[in-house]
């Protein structure tokens, strides 16, 4: 097997507020082999994009990294000097932000923007070759290339986020953190800028972590997934074995939500009971408080770690292996408790 391109280890994440420590990320490791597409799933404030900024060193003032190491081809960009992670970002590790619309600079040229980039990691590149480049990363994007001389208010919310994607390409990267990229998009462009992104990640042999809600996009655009709760990532592997048997009940009352992974697209939206407050979470598994199948180790202690074939979940009592298609064996849902 290849070297991991990306290994993140033992990754915790605070953010202090005036009510108390939010613990958003506690203990998170994965890898990511090259040309790997991961996908990071779970519901809202699970702690998602605060893994994601992690990886970028792009905290807000509030935030501290508690532990945990994120290797980069083997360097730790956690404990990197300033201007060591500044020729990593963009350069090695890029993301197109949740909120994209709020990542292009409204009073300068949208080429001008994706130029600054690449004349700071490319200094070889004259400036017509770097123009070159970006001309054909808007033609990647299905971006007409006279649109570079534009400003962002010029364009639609679809261009836009094809410009953030192109930006997000243009020091061409190993890895991109591919944040909701699509989620305020309507549907059939959404459809759309997902197509060209896999297709261009898989032309470029990128590896991408994926963040989204939507478990259908999961099916179609990752090799692995990793599910968030509270935080914590409670099971990640081979997206076909954790779609077709998963282990922890969480993962599979996600799955629940979305009775056909083949069927419309809906939002992870009505699973029962609320997410718990991370300032005080649950002692135990975080996700005891809502799990019909909670023993009473799920309560005080630390789930232990369950491997099964490419996957692995951190539960007491975990789901026993799911035999024949995933369609009628039904995943299990928690309004049946
Ligand atoms: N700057 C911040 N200051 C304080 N708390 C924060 C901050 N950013 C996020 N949080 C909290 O950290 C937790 C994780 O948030 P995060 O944004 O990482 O979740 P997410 O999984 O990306 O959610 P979503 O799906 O809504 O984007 C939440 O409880 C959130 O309220
Ligand atoms: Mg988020």
């Amino acid at each position: 097997m290849a070297d991991p391109i990306l290994q993140v280890s033992g990754l915790s994440l605070r953010y202090q507020t005036r009510h108390g420590e939010v613990k958003a990320v506690e203990d998170v490791s994965f890898k990511l082999l090259p040309g790997q597409v991961m996908g990071l799933v779970g519901e809202s404030g699970s702690g998602k994009t605060s893994v994601a900024i992690s990886l970028m060193r792009l905290l807000p003032d509030n935030a501290r990294v508690t532990g945990g190491q994120v290797l980069l081809d083997g360097r730790d960009l956690l404990s990197m000097g300033f201007e060591e992670v500044r020729s990593y970002r963009w350069h090695r590790i890029s993301m197109i932000f949740q909120a994209a619309m709020n990542s292009l600079d409204p009073v300068y040229r949208v080429g001008d923007q994706i130029l600054e980039a690449i004349e700071t990691h490319n200094p070889e590149l004259t400036k017509r070759e770097a123009q070159e480049r970006i001309a054909g990363l808007f033609q990647l994007v299905g971006l007409d290339p006279q649109l570079t001389q534009r400003y962002p208010h010029e364009y639609s919310g679809g261009m836009r986020q094809r410009a953030v994607i192109a930006m997000s390409l243009a020091c061409q990267p190993d890895v991109v953190i591919a944040d909701e990229p699509t989620t305020a998009l309507d549907v059939i462009v959404q459809d759309r800028i997902l197509r060209r992104l896999k297709e261009i990640q898989s032309d470029l042999n990128m590896s991408m972590v994926y963040i989204t809600h939507d478990i259908a996009v999961v099916a179609e655009v990752t090799d692995r997934i990793g599910v968030m709760y509270a935080g914590k990532l409670v099971e990640l592997g081979d997206t076909s074995d954790v779609f077709g048997s998963p282990i922890h009940p969480y993962t599979s009352a996600l799955l629940s939500v979305f009775p056909s992974i083949r069927g419309p697209k809906r939002e992870l939206v009505t699973l029962p009971g609320e997410p718990p407050n991370l300032i005080d979470p649950p002692a135990g598994c975080r996700f005891h408080p809502r799990c019909p199948y909670a023993i009473d180790a799920c309560q005080t202690e630390d789930p232990p770690t369950v491997e099964r074939g490419s996957h692995w979940a951190a539960c007491w009592n975990p789901l026993p292996v799911q035999t024949g298609p995933q369609e009628t064996s039904g995943p299990v849902s928690l309004e049946e408790q």
